[in-house]
């Protein structure tokens, strides 16, 4: 059995050998340079390990993880030119490097990249696999409309966040590990079961996330720090900090502060409320239920499932 190491290794080859167009090279240039630049590769790990721990071969599943690493990074180059952010995996994001509209129109050959990729899977599934992709990728689109449309609000709940998340966020993971499993021919329960663990896992990954945008270390996530606040972003710690702060951080928000002086009042008011150290407690209880869904799943090769454990477990402290 190949080890998630050996995974993550194939699936970087393979990313690398994908055979592109060479013209023009103003489209195809930025779509190699997303990629080459690697990160997690979560989401095709997941969609591996579903398909083998059902059952299933990793090579009957490898076109599809290809195509949810494409589509994740063409939301990727899209996100950063919505939020406005140069720095992507430590270097200048595509549309820093390239310009908005090279990076939109790579974006959009990574897309479509994405839905040649989930066309070649087994015959046996394709139909119902692409049907899957297609209704992630409306998901995704949603949610990030959403999280758009927040930042001009002020009146967000927690519920309105966590539908927000599980749809730009959630579906994706969620979605991988389905894929995965509906390839190896599982049946529905366990595939709605890995969906149910993608999705709880992506709630607490994306509050994860928000968290390392104020308190991580850039250089190691990859991300400049503080973006989030500076778009009035409403996360989790945001929503809360308003709540539990009677007025103050709406106070903070209306001065017209420079960047660095609003990060700052905002983190102090953060660590203030302890925001920061709620925020892991709330990603805590959707690891837990990532674990129960798991549970729930009838895996035929049981000694997959350390994967999906770790998995859980080393987002939850990532610092990348
Ligand atoms: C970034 O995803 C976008 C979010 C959903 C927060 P990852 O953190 O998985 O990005 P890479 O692919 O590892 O860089
Ligand atoms: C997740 O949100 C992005 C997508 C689902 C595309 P973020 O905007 O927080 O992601 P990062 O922090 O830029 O990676
Ligand atoms: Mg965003
Ligand atoms: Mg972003
Ligand atoms: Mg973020």
């Amino acid at each position: 059995m190949l080890s998630t190491k050996e995974l993550s290794q194939e699936i970087a080859q393979r990313i690398a050998s994908l055979p592109l167009p060479a013209r023009p090279a103003g489209l195809y240039e930025p779509v190699r340079y997303a990629l080459e630049a690697g990160g997690k590769r979560l989401r095709p790990l997941l969609c591996l390990q579903a398909c083998l721990a059902c059952g299933g071969s990793a090579e009957d599943a490898m076109n599809a993880a290809l195509a949810l690493e494409m589509f994740h990074n063409f939301t990727l180059v899209h996100d950063d030119i919505m939020d406005g952010s140069d720095t992507r995996r430590g270097r200048p994001s595509v549309a820093a490097r390239y310009g908005s509209n090279q990076a939109i129109l790579s974006g959009d050959a990574m897309l479509t990249l994405a839905s040649l990729l989930i066309a070649d899977v087994p015959a046996a599934v394709s139909a119902s696999v692409a049907a899957e992709f297609n209704e992630m990728a409306l998901r995704v689109y949603e949610g990030q409309q959403l999280d758009t449309e927040f930042e001009h609000r002020k009146d967000v709940t927690e519920d309105e966040y966590f539908e927000m998340i599980s749809l730009k966020t959630g579906a994706l993971l969620a979605t991988a590990c389905r894929i995965g499993a509906m390839i190896a021919g599982a049946p529905e329960d366990t595939c709605r079961a890995l969906y149910d663990y993608g999705m709880e896992l992506g709630l607490a990954f994306q509050l994860r996330d928000d968290w390392l945008d104020t308190f991580g270390d850039a250089a190691t996530f990859g991300k400049p720090i503080g973006g989030d606040i500076i778009n009035e972003k409403e996360t989790w710690m945001l929503i809360t900090a308003r709540r539990d702060s009677y007025g103050e951080l709406d106070a903070i928000l209306a001065e017209d502060l420079e960047p660095e002086e609003k990060i700052m009042q905002v983190t102090r008011l953060f660590n203030r409320l302890e925001v920061g150290e709620r925020c892991d407690a709330a990603a805590a209880t959707h690891h837990a239920k990532a674990l129960a869904a798991l549970d729930r799943a009838e895996l035929k090769a049981p000694e997959c499932k350390d994967f999906f454990v770790e998995t859980v477990n080393r987002m939850a402290s990532r610092s990348i």
